[in-house]
């Protein structure tokens, strides 16, 4: 009687054997590997049937009537294929043989199939443009905030021009009051590279940042809170990853994260912190990031003036915290494939000091 092992011959014995065995010591030397790390957490996209701001809460109806009208059409062209379907089955081995009656130019049922769907396309484009011009010439009022956000593989670049803030994939914007005086924040979109799209669906529909292109934006929250928001074109790998954050804070809670954002982060005291900003400039982070009123000057990559205030890292890839940023200068390939910050190979040492340095920038 033959003997097998998964389905090889005996004779194959030893060499599958070994195989297995090759393939147990390869799992067993990569578990052991001391790397252990952390899962980023994962953020759900926000509803767009339940808009905090306008121009969502704009949005919403004609959302609502032309998913009607699709649902409409789904369902009438299921009931005759399902009518179809079963009124012309095969009744017979016998049936399938003879072919149908072939019907040409019914006037009536042609006009029908051409008018319909003109008629519902044309009232689709007028919902459409009316919500587009609605949206497009809303007013800004004089004293709304003006931010310039620029698309970049695979980040965000926030400025507050008129404030004289640079930030990187969390905007913070003032909440807005529907009795009181609106606060709308007026969103100006251009890209670094590639197409990307800007999309926080309980805040505003998508706009487009287009290279060599100036979009306009705006949008007029009512809700304090964090609304999560994400790359809606597809622009390249880490495309699913290019995540922002919309901070809302009340008037006051703004006013401080401003005076904060405004006031360069204070001198390092701890020695490894000392050591870590002394690494920055030695090693090439400098050549990409910009860290004011320091010889970092680097505009690649986000401005890290103030990157401790940041919940996210990686573009929201993961939290702020000192482990995960550990684990994105071992190596940010791990938390982002494809990603253009290179491994830098630093020791240990330069690690720790460089986490210790990057948690003082607040
Ligand atoms: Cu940027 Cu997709």
């Amino acid at each position: 009687m033959r003997f097998y092992i998964l389905g090889f011959p005996k004779k194959f014995t030893p060499f599958v054997t070994a195989a297995l065995l090759l393939l147990i010591a390869g799992t067993a030397s990569s578990a052991a590997e001391p790397q252990a790390l952390p899962t980023p957490e994962i953020h759900r996209i926000a509803d767009i049937f339940q808009p905090l701001s306008r121009p969502a809460e704009l949005l919403l109806e004609p959302t609502h009537l032309v998913l009607l009208i699709c649902l409409g059409i789904f369902l009438v062209v299921m009931a005759v294929l399902v009518y179809v379907l079963i009124k012309f089955r095969p009744r017979g081995p016998e049936d399938h043989l003879e072919e149908p009656p072939q019907v040409y130019g019914s006037y009536n049922i042609e006009m029908a199939w051409t008018v319909i769907p003109c008629l519902i396309v044309f009232v689709l484009v007028l919902v459409s443009a009316r919500s587009i011009v609605e949206i497009q010439d809303q007013p800004m009022p004089e004293d709304a905030i003006q931010i310039r956000l620029i698309g970049h593989q695979w980040w965000w670049e926030i400025q507050y021009p008129e404030l004289g803030i640079i930030t990187a994939n969390e905007i913070h914007v003032p909440v807005s009051s529907r009795d009181g005086k609106p606060r709308p924040t007026h969103i100006i979109l251009e890209s670094a590279d590639v197409i990307h799209s800007f999309w926080v669906p309980q805040l505003a529909g998508k706009t487009d940042l287009v290279p060599n292109r100036v979009n306009h934006t705006w949008i007029e929250p009512f809700k304090t809170g964090v609304f999560l928001g994400n790359c809606a074109e597809f622009c390249g790998t880490q495309h699913a990853n290019m995540l922002l954050r919309v901070v809302v804070q009340s008037p006051e809670d703004f006013q401080k994260w401003v005076e904060n954002q405004k006031q360069l982060p204070s001198e390092p005291k701890d020695v490894i912190a000392i050591q870590g900003k002394k690494d920055f400039y030695d090693l090439s982070c400098v050549a990409c990031h910009k860290i004011d009123s320091t010889p970092a000057e680097g505009v690649f990559g986000p401005d890290l003036t103030k990157f401790a205030t940041r919940q996210t890292l990686g573009a929201g890839v993961a939290e702020n915290t000192p482990e995960n940023l550990h684990a994105w200068l071992v190596q940010p390939d791990s938390l982002k494939t494809g990603c253009y910050m290179p491994d830098m190979k630093l020791s240990p040492q330069q690690l720790a000091s460089l986490v210790a340095y990057l948690q003082t920038l607040k």
